[in-house]
């Protein structure tokens, strides 16, 4: 399949609308990642980015609308106080888990009776869902298991010739995936962390929010049991390997001063990220950095983990899978 190049003018994002519309999968820019969109209810159409994507297809995918009447046409029984926290949130990077509208197809929604839906603020993004007049079902752009993409070039690498159209925008803003927020639950549960966080969410909720307990355990123990299919599957992981080094700054680039020697001595090709604590530019610089260090032919990555802001948890979140749970604690 020859995948065409659309700018995000006028004339490209009406393009992209109609290709959607018509049952096509074109990729475009939101603020966190790009990506992979398909008529929601259209179930050939959402069918095709499992198979695009090489994705487990019990792993459902967010539903992205760009006004009211479309939430109201994917999820059912929205109550007065969900449309208050999502009204202080939306636009912007947060998904929300509501119960599904019959409307939506089980491929969307890997056969859950909850829908994901998000409406993202990034012009191109909104103006594409306009444009097609549908809910768009949008995982991120990559291939399963690798990075998300946050530029065009990371989306071509893995997408070309397997979809209808990329739309080329520059690098997204945030750089991690929306936060998931799961609001059929009695305490509002955060499902995946992400740029908005916990403390900002229980601001305009005006009461506790949760975390979900399988974010802090691994796959492999018993009692994991995420409430997001997607949790489970691995993912973000580069070619090269990847180990986090956890501690005290000092300890951390001493340890890595020395495990990086020690590579090198035998020939092993190897980086260092260094973000010094600071969540927001770890978030937007990190996949973009996996994939550069993967064209680079880099071997053994090392991550430096001390003073993690809030955001810092979140981008912590997708370290620790790249990384196949290898934490060094110094
Ligand atoms: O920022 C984002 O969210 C990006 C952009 C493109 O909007 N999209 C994205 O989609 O990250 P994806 O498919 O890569 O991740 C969706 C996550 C998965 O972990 C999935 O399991 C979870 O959301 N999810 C989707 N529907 C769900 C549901 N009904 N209940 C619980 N989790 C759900
Ligand atoms: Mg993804």
């Amino acid at each position: 399949m020859k995948t065409r190049i659309i700018l995000p003018d006028t004339d490209g994002i009406s393009e992209a609308g109609a290709i959607l519309r018509s049952g096509g999968l074109v990729a475009f820019p939101t603020e966190t990642v790009y990506g992979l969109g398909a008529n929601a209810l259209d179930t050939v159409a959402t069918k095709r980015i499992y198979e695009a994507k090489g994705r487990p297809s019990d792993n459902p995918m967010i539903v992205h609308v760009a006004s009211i009447d479309m939430l109201n046409g994917v999820a059912s029984g929205v109550t007065d106080a969900q449309k208050a926290i999502m009204s202080k949130l939306w636009p912007g990077p947060i998904t929300f888990v509501l119960h599904k509208n019959p409307a939506v197809p089980d491929v969307t929604t890997g056969g859950l009776d909850t829908v994901a839906v998000r409406w993202p603020s990034r012009r191109e993004a909104a103006e594409i869902i306009v444009a097609a007049g549908v809910p768009i079902a949008a995982p991120s752009a990559n291939l399963s298991g690798k990075p998300s993409p946050t530029t065009f070039e990371d989306v071509a690498e893995d997408m070309d010739g397997r979809i209808d159209a990329i739309v080329k925008g520059e690098q997204t803003v945030i750089g991690i995936e929306s936060t998931v927020l799961d609001l059929t639950s009695d305490v509002p549960t955060i499902l995946r962390p992400g740029f908005i966080t916990k403390s900002r969410i229980e601001e305009v909720v005006g009461g506790e929010v949760k975390y979900d307990p399988s974010l802090f355990q691994k796959p492999d123990s018993d009692d994991f049991h995420p409430k997001s299919p997607g949790m489970k599957y691995k993912h973000y992981a580069p070619k090269a390997d990847v180990k986090i080094v956890e501690g005290d700054k000092a300890a951390v680039h001493e340890a890595i001063a020395k495990l990086s020697a020690e590579a090198v001595a035998r020939g092993i090709k190897t980086a260092v990220l260094d973000y010094e604590g600071k969540g927001d530019e770890a978030a937007v610089r990190y996949f973009a950095n996996l994939r550069q260090l993967d064209r680079d032919g880099v071997d053994v990555i090392y991550i430096a983990s001390y003073d993690w802001d809030e955001v810092g948890f979140s981008v912590m979140n997708r370290m620790v899978k790249s990384a196949g749970y290898d934490i060094l604690e110094v």
